[in-house]
């Protein structure tokens, strides 16, 4: 059977794409070590007085003797709680695990220069886990569109040494 060349081109092109988008999962889950954002559980929007969100911030928990933190963030026109204003503080070389949730609309917190990114839907919970090894000052952005100030949605993370951690800003 004839192949005309500019079929094969085409053949062998789209197989070379094809080949090309398979690696650039297999890479961003090995070499870039991109994730996917885990587990989310709906939770009602409007009754989130109801649960940790209604107290947002940093909370310790000890489990099996290891220390862990839990971060609950309310992401909101145009605001993060905590972040804005006052910083997300964190220790260093700790489990740190974040749960997001918006109350309005779709916000996005991205933790500038890391991999960590996530979408925040109200009506879910994203939810990462980390563990930052540098004791530095990450910036916070919001990358979905969410209204006027936009633009202006931003918060600051604080990685600290795991000796300087002030337990006195956590939320009980
Ligand atoms: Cu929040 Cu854009």
């Amino acid at each position: 059977m004839h192949i005309h060349k500019l079929e094969k081109f085409w053949i062998g092109l789209s197989l070379f794409l094809i080949a090309g988008f398979i690696a650039s999962v297999i890479v961003g889950f090995t070499v870039l070590d991109l994730r996917v954002i885990g587990e989310q559980k709906p939770v009602d929007p409007a009754k989130l007085g109801e649960t940790p969100f209604g107290n947002p911030g940093v909370r310790k928990v000890v489990e099996n003797g290891e220390t862990t933190y839990k971060v609950y963030v309310l992401a909101r026109q145009f605001l993060y709680q905590p972040g804005t204003g006052t910083p997300i503080t964190v220790p260093t070389d700790t489990k740190v695990t974040f749960y997001l949730t918006s109350p309005d609309v779709m916000h996005g917190f991205e933790v500038v220069g890391t991999n960590l990114n996530t979408m925040v839907i109200p009506g879910q919970v994203a939810k990462f886990t980390t563990v930052f090894h540098e004791a530095k000052t990450y910036g916070i952005l919001c990358n979905e569109y969410c209204g006027a100030a936009h633009h202006a949605m931003e918060g600051q993370l604080k990685v600290v040494p795991k000796s300087q951690f002030d337990e006195k800003n956590l939320v009980q």
